[in-house]
């Protein structure tokens, strides 16, 4: 059968056709496709004329030796794996460069090292004395990590084959990774996939547990490995805002354990360093006493996180106003101000809205409309929130308040960090209990919070000589009736 070795693949998520075109017709991006050679892996000469080979077939209750998981001693990391790394998987982490990801790598397996276990790490960037360097930087020198440059993957397969087996190896990155199976040149989606089968292979036949490193692409992709992501067992995410020293570790995707769980850490002059209570650090810095801030209780994964919501809601003197966020979902901040022009009376048409997350921190739940509304409020009417209350609630497009889950651990986290009250939504009271520890204020619209907090803007504005910054009840319309 005469095949057609060479084919265009996209480099972004790995459909082959077998002429150029200038649109990827699977995932949409322009100018990703590039000549592969996409000879599958075995040899045809071997393909035809092998015969299968007979293989024993187990049953579901197997005794394995070791521990199903191994703990990397790294509770942060531990807790978005689930608990450890499980035998035999392979794990994706990905990140933009220089987020940290081999300063986490280095440190993993310096720990496991210590603990005794057999602990692999090639790097196929940086040569061994620049690996050293690292270590030597975060103090980890004496761990017994068996260290290699390396980029051949059968080198790496047959070195790691011999004596005892690695409980675990690091594999710094999968676009170095290049593999004499096929011809395509290191770091094209060809090399990429088959580099991480072989990679897979090894680590389901032997049980070690692999971590592979890939990079992001500008746009938050895995590049090349975003076809390694479903071939992998779990995929973590490392994020952070460049300037700032807090780290994220995210589950994408974990079949041995929770999604969206989230491990922070801080960057350090002596390495990552694990924080346990993110709510104290994304709350460290406030700047009590300004319009604008609200703090929003939240959850990530299975633990609540306390953090603020920072708006800024100013006169604009562009045709368009602009609307900037970060760490939150722009089409959310476009749903809430509709909500409050629409059923509060709130008119932000002429005035440009900024929405910061502090700390650095995405949050992708709904519940932290609320704490976003009255951060926007805050700002425009220039009224200070109280600085000890929290907020969570979904709004919906009607204006009404809507519950959220896990509310009493929300209460929960913020009575421990010295919080007074919670603004939440009606129908979560009941949940709520009755010794939260908190005065619970609980609205059922959009419209009662705007209110409230016009109330104490133009309370505010009596009080004080009204300076022109200061609150202007003209500029704020509230719903009549
Ligand atoms: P690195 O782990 O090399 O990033 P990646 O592997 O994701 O590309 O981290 C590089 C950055 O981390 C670099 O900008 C320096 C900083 N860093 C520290 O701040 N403290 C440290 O102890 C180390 C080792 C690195
Ligand atoms: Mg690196």
């Amino acid at each position: 059968m005469a095949k057609n070795t060479l084919s265009f693949v996209c480099q972004n998520c790995g459909a082959a056709y077998n002429r150029w075109q200038g649109k990827c017709e699977s995932c949409g991006e322009w100018n990703t496709l590039a000549e592969e050679d996409t000879t599958g892996s075995v040899p045809v000469s071997i393909r035809s004329k092998r015969k299968g080979r007979t293989f024993a077939l187990e049953s579901l209750s197997g005794k394995t030796q070791d521990a199903p998981r191994l703990s990397s001693g790294m509770t942060e990391l531990d807790r978005v794996t689930g608990g450890g790394f499980v035998r035999g998987s392979v794990l994706l982490v990905g990140g933009d460069p220089g987020i940290g990801k081999s300063t986490l790598l280095t440190q993993a397996t310096s720990l496991l090292a210590r603990a005794g276990h057999r602990v692999v790490y090639i790097s196929g960037e940086e040569a061994v004395a620049q690996v050293r360097l690292r270590a030597e930087r975060l103090g980890l020198s004496d761990a017994p990590v068996q260290l290699a440059a390396e980029t051949s993957v059968e080198d790496i397969v047959s070195t790691l084959s011999e004596g005892a087996v690695p409980r675990l190896i690091v594999i710094d990155s999968i676009q170095t990774m290049w593999t004499d199976t096929v011809e395509s040149a290191p770091g094209t989606v060809t090399q990429v996939r088959a580099s991480a089968q072989a990679l897979i292979r090894f680590a389901k036949k032997t049980g070690a547990a692999i971590i592979l490193v890939g990079h992001v692409t500008k746009d938050g992709q895995i590049a090349g490995p975003r076809v390694v992501e479903h071939m992998v067992d779990a995929v973590l995410s490392f994020e952070g805002e460049g300037s700032q020293q807090f780290r994220i570790l995210r589950a994408v995707k974990n079949r041995f354990g929770p999604t969206d769980e989230i491990g922070v850490f801080e960057m350090t002059g002596l390495g990552l360093r694990e924080v346990t209570n993110p709510s104290e650090l994304f709350l460290s810095e406030r700047d009590l006493g300004t319009p604008g801030t609200a703090v929003f209780a939240g959850i990530e994964g299975t633990r609540p996180v306390l953090v603020e919501l920072q708006a800024l809601v100013a006169p604009t003197s562009l045709g368009t106003p602009r609307r900037a966020v970060v760490g939150w979902d722009p089409s959310r901040l476009s749903m809430v101000l509709a909500v409050l022009e629409a059923h509060c009376g709130v008119k932000l048409s002429g005035h440009d809205v900024y929405l910061n997350v502090a700390g650095g921190l995405r949050i992708h739940e709904p519940a932290a409309d609320l704490a976003a509304a009255a951060a926007l409020v805050s700002s425009l009417v220039n009224a200070q929130l109280p600085s000890d209350a929290v907020y969570f609630g979904e709004i919906s497009l009607s204006g009404v308040v809507r519950p959220v889950a896990q509310t009493p651990a929300r209460l929960k986290e913020a009575a421990k960090l010295g919080f007074q009250r919670a603004v939440l939504p009606e129908s979560a009271r009941g949940e709520a209990g009755g010794d939260a520890g908190l005065s619970l204020n609980a609205i059922n619209s959009l419209t009662t919070l705007v209110a409230e907090i016009a109330a104490r803007g133009s309370r505010r504005g009596e009080q004080s000589a009204p300076a022109e910054k200061n609150a202007t009840p003209a500029r704020f319309r509230r719903g009549e009736g």
